[in-house]
Order: structure tokens, then sequence, then C-alpha cells
């Protein structure tokens, strides 16, 4: 089986999003928490941004033994030597770096021509080549460049000595169908592109990113890039924890294994919000509190029976405690009485005929009935069950 490395950048691309600013021992902390999660590589920050993105690198690079810690760089010579100065005490290192290639990039930002753009990465991949063995090349904006011209920027930073390529939808614009066949004729046209990896760094503008990083795995990615609880710049990047339960879930599809160790995803997404400030919604797929509670009726009735009626994922492989069943007016009488009789009144479903009335009258007037209510119920029991 394959196996897909998982890249990490909630420290570099995640702190992109507004309003969020790690402290460096918050860093240190969340690299630790992701190394114990099981992620390959660790983009710890851009050391050129500030000398605090610099120390962030420094201090991740020092205490991190197995995952690789790389650092960003744009593609200029001092870019890559404070990376190459910031990550020199790693275990294990890489570098990444990056140019736009798409024309509304090139001109508007770079005022540079194909050309110049090629020569860039020409010169700044065989640079980097001198102090890493890993080089990660990304076409930023990769999704909107003209695909002939898109092939000629991978294969000359392969030629320069890159040894991943890592596509970027940028700007969330691409779908699975599309990012997938980028990937085909990435594989086919590149003569050698079996001598290098291909990684998918998605972001969510239109609500694809986990999808788009799925197809591109389909499609024979083998690295996946993206931040946890899918934070980074506007709408954010992928969810690498909706990856990771993805590819646990639908393993008969995707046919890959990874090295996430899936019970300690709770915990790396609680200290990301956390340190981020940036709450989980209740709905989120995989580590919201909301994916595992059943509550109407007939979903209860079949999660009593078999959890397997209403759950993929079970929240104790995520490292969260149990399923819900929260009681409200859609709940049926085999909850009701589940509950009760967990919380020690013995319930029989004869007693339930005259439990459950009362339960609904409740029911209708609030959003939840908590345990409170239902041991009020219990204590002016119902008349038909004074004997
Ligand atoms: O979204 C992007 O294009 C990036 C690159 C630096 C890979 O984050
Ligand atoms: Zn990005």
């Amino acid at each position: 089986m394959r196996k897909i490395q998982f890249f990490d950048t909630t420290l570099r691309d995640g702190e992109q999003t507004v309003g969020v600013n790690f402290s460096i021992t918050e860093k240190v902390q969340i690299a630790k928490q992701l190394e114990r999660w099981g992620v390959d590589v660790i983009e710890a920050g851009f050391p050129i941004a500030s000398p605090n993105d610099f120390k962030c690198v420094e201090a991740i690079s020092k205490n991190i033994k197995h995952a690789q810690v790389t650092g960003l760089a744009r593609m200029t010579f001092k870019d890559i030597d404070a990376c190459t100065a910031a990550t020199k005490d790693a275990a294990n290192k890489q570098i990444h770096v990056f140019i736009a290639t798409s024309p509304v990039h090139r001109e508007a930002k770079l005022h540079m021509t194909k050309e110049q753009v090629l020569h860039e990465i020409d010169e700044k991949v065989r640079y980097a080549k001198k102090f890493f063995d890993i080089v990660q090349f990304s076409p930023e904006d990769a999704t909107r460049t003209e695909m002939d011209y898109l092939i000629q920027a991978c294969q000359t930073a392969i030629d320069a000595g890159a040894t991943v390529v890592n596509i970027a939808d940028t700007v969330g614009y691409s779908n699975p169908e599309e990012f997938g066949h980028i990937f085909d004729e990435l594989i086919a046209k590149i003569p050698n592109s079996n001598r290098v990896t291909f990684s998918a760094h998605c972001h969510n503008d239109l609500g694809m990113a986990t999808a788009n990083a799925m197809a591109a795995i389909k499609h024979g990615a083998g690295r996946v890039e993206g931040t946890i609880n899918g934070i980074g710049e506007r709408a954010g990047n992928t969810a690498l924890e909706e990856v990771a339960a993805q590819m646990y879930v639908r393993k008969d599809y995707y046919q890959c294994e990874n090295n996430i160790n899936m019970a300690e995803t709770k915990k790396i997404s609680d200290m990301v919000s956390e340190f981020s400030e940036i709450s989980i919604p209740k709905n989120k797929a995989v580590i919201g509190p909301f994916s595992f509670s059943h509550e109407s009726g007939i979903h209860q009735d079949g999660f009593l029976k078999n959890h397997a009626t209403y759950e993929i994922l079970t929240p104790e492989t995520v490292g969260m405690h149990h399923s819900q069943m929260p009681l409200g007016k859609l709940s049926g009488s085999h909850a009701v009485m589940a509950r009760l009789n967990q919380m020690g009144y013995k319930v029989t479903r004869e007693d339930m005929r005259a439990i459950f009335p009362a339960f609904k009258a409740i029911a209708d007037t609030v959003d939840l009935v908590s345990e409170k209510d239902l041991k009020n119920i219990m204590e002016n029991k119902p008349t038909e069950m004074i004997k």
C-alpha cells in the first residue's frame, strides 16, 4: 500500500488566520503534539518574515526528534539562507520554496515573464539544494496556471533538484475532478516524475479543500498538506484531521496508509483551538461535539440497537469519550428510557407509557431536556406509575 505523508502547516499557513499569533512556547507545544499525532513534516514558520518567526523555527528544530522540520522561503537567496540557519539544529529537515506561476500572479504581483519565473525556479532550487537533501517546490496558484506552463515549471524544479512538487490551490479555485486531473497530467507528462513526491496544498474558499486533497491522493499525490481544524488564510486550509479520518474510514477506497495516530486527534485539535482562540464549530466534521450526537428518535433507536447504524467513526477512535444522545422533542422513548436507567432509575417499557407523555410535554417547551428535568419527572411520578 502507498504511504501518504502528512505535512502540517498549522504553524505557518494556519497562523495566517486573521488574529492568530502563537507564542514560541505555544508553537513548540503544538509541534510536539503534532509529532505525537504522527505528522511527517512540520512547517514551523517563515523564517525571513520576522525575528520571532525565525526563533520559532529554530526552537522547533531543536525540540522535534523524528518529524522533518521545514521553513518557508520565497525564491530569494536571503529567504533560503534564513531557512537554512533557522533549521540548522533539526534532526530531520527540508526546505519549502515557492513562487507564483499563474498569469494573474506573474503579471500583477511579480511583474515577471514566464521565462523569468522559470529562471528563478532553476536558480533558487539549485541554491537550496546545496543545503537541503529534500527540497519542496510549490508553484503558487498552480490551479490557475496554464497546464503546459505548470508542467514546464515543475520540470524545471525537478531538473534543478526538487524532490517534492507541491501543487497549491492557493485560492481554493479547483474542484476534485479538475484537481485530480492536474496530478494525472503531471505524472504522465513529466518524464522523471517517478523521482519526486507530488503533494497537494488546498484552500477552502469554496468549501472544497478536503475533497480536493482526497482527489489528489486518489490521483497519485504521496503527500498532503493542511492544518489542524482547517485554520488558515481566509476560509482556511484542508483540515488534516478530516483527511486522516477519510483515510481511516475509507481505506477500502483510498488503499493508502499513513503514520497518523488517530487517538491523539482530539488532543491536537483542542490544543490548536485553545492557542488560536478559534473555537471548534459544534457540528465540525470529525472533532465537533455534535459529530457523535444523535437527537432524533429514529436515529437514537437505531444507534441503541447497533452503533454502526448511524456512526461510521467512533468518538473513541479520535480520542473523544463517548457518543451522546441529547434528549429533545424528536427523541424517542427508547432513548429516554436508556438515559433514565443510566441515571439509576429502574424503568421498564411499561413505566415508559406513563413517563413518555410527561417527557414530551417538557420537550416541547425547551431546546433540550436536561437530567434535572428528568429527575423532576421521576420525583413527581406520573400517576399511572404510583402503585
Ligand atoms: O497557498 C499557497 O499557495 C501557499 C504556498 C506557500 C504553498 O501557502
Ligand atoms: Zn496556502
